[in-house]
């Protein structure tokens, strides 16, 4: 671990001066990008490059597709693959594709943006409007696929430059079914030293980031239980046994969980969000589903809820007379998002080279909310930042993701672009001088 810092530190001093005093022929030789971070991000103002990036976004939104269906979605990125001269890799997870930038050789380092759109009819009245009833791009993952898109167009402008290779994940199934996982059984990580993804949030003002290093986003799991009762007439309730009443105890005695089990310092959720059972105002039904989510930063917690969530759903019905089943979804679990500590601060290098140093929130507050991102990390070192979109004197107030009121501000597009761009070119210098650092000091650790 000493060691490694110290060659990490030494690799990014000699990043900084060599590009500060290149002239000095004992130092690494100069940063090899043609471009600083905010040259790549002018290359994405520009305004036939804007105008192709919102083009593809709007497409996307307009043909939104559920995860593990994103067949046209994966047939617009492999033509503009096509068009810009990438090459790749399809399928990888049946509708996922692997784009490659670079020399083709190690080191690797990867890109990744998600493709799958959610069952929400979308509320917006625009011209570009989702043209499929019952789903919509609510998580701005159309955004994200255009960002990769123009990063590849923006890497590609500079291939030449780039010191190794750039490996860009279109992900399918991110919203369900471990679309993550997926790809990296597929092995498209294989030799890949690190990953970088991001996420649009409308709370955050345009033109600013937000991370932090260690835990960002909470692991979840979800789960159904049915409890089973005795129907019948509402009006003789001693011939029932009554589910309604017994989940309704169900529900309050699983709000005890966090409340009352879990550490005050050890951020949880639970939340019953599924609540199904009768259909007349005179019968007692002969059962109920409930269902929901639970939420916790550390994989440990995660298991003392589940486990603890089977056992309060099945004693506190038992004590009413019902009977339980309780079921966790198939491959629902997903483990926290936690930064790589070096990679943040190399994230922290690169975005406030390009935005400024005041708008970068090194420190962000961590959020409940969830990502299969996750899965990569546990793999490899990866990095997960937020990218604002928040401009409320030119385009409103921004409803939150999943809303089906939702809007993507499509300023938002060069910024992401250019950060994973920028991201992924400057770990590849980076990776170089510290292995030639390493290799003049003669000592050859992993970076
Ligand atoms: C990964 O590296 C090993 C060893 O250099 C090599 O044999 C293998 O082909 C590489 N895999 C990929 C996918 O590049
Ligand atoms: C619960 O299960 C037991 C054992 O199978 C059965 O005898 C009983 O009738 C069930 N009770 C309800 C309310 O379903």
């Amino acid at each position: 671990m000493g060691f490694f810092w110290w060659f990490s530190m030494i690799a990014i001093f000699h990043f900084i001066t060599a590009k500060l005093i290149s002239s000095d022929p004992s130092l690494s030789p100069p940063n090899k990008l043609s471009l600083t971070s905010s040259e790549f991000l002018n290359f994405a103002n520009k305004r036939e490059v804007f105008d192709w990036m919102v083009g593809i976004r709007r497409k996307l939104h307009e043909n939104p597709e559920l995860s593990s269906e994103e067949f046209q979605t994966s047939e617009l990125i492999r033509r503009e693959l096509d068009t810009l001269g990438v090459s790749y890799k399809y399928p990888v997870a049946v509708t996922g594709v692997i784009g490659y930038i670079g020399t083709g050789q190690p080191p690797f380092v990867a890109l990744r943006a998600d493709m799958d759109a959610l069952p929400i009819q979308e509320m917006v009245e625009w011209e570009h409007k989702s043209k499929v009833p019952g789903k919509m791009h609510a998580c701005g993952h159309d955004a994200h696929v255009t960002m990769l898109l123009g990063a590849a167009k923006i890497l590609k402008e500079h291939e030449k430059d780039i010191q190794g290779t750039v490996v860009l994940v279109f992900q399918p199934a991110e919203e369900r079914d471990g679309g993550a996982k997926r790809i990296i059984d597929a092995g498209a990580l294989e030799n890949v030293s690190a990953i970088f993804g991001l996420h649009v949030l409308p709370n955050i003002p345009i033109g600013e980031v937000g991370s932090r290093s260690g835990p960002i986003m909470a692991g979840s799991d979800f789960f159904e239980a049915v409890i089973s009762g005795k129907g019948g007439h509402a009006a003789f309730p001693q011939h029932s046994i009554d589910p309604i009443l017994a989940a309704s105890n169900v529900i309050v005695s699983l709000q005890h969980l966090v409340s009352r089990e879990a550490d005050p310092l050890d951020s949880q959720v639970v939340t019953i969000s599924k609540f199904h059972g009768g259909g007349a105002f005179n019968v007692i039904p002969d059962s109920v589903t409930i269902g929901g989510t639970f939420r916790a930063f550390s994989k440990q917690s995660l298991m003392q809820l589940r486990q603890r969530i089977v056992e309060v759903i099945t004693g506190q019905a038992a004590v009413q007379r019902c009977n339980t089943t309780v079921n966790f979804i198939e491959s629902s679990l997903i483990s926290a998002v936690i930064n790589d500590g070096k990679l943040h601060e190399h994230f922290r290098q690169v975005a406030e080279d390009m935005l400024g140093e005041g708008k970068v929130n090194n420190e962000m507050k961590p959020i409940m909310g969830s990502e299969d991102f996750s899965s990569y990390q546990e793999v490899i070192p990866g990095y997960f930042f937020f990218i604002g979109m928040e401009d409320a004197s030119s385009f409103g107030p921004l409803e939150s993701l999943h809303s089906p009121n939702f809007r993507v501000n499509e300023d938002v597009l060069p910024y992401g672009a250019a950060l994973h761009a920028s991201l992924a070119g400057n770990y590849l210098v980076k990776f170089q001088q510290h292995v030639k650092v390493a290799t003049e000091t003669g000592h050859n650790d992993e970076l």
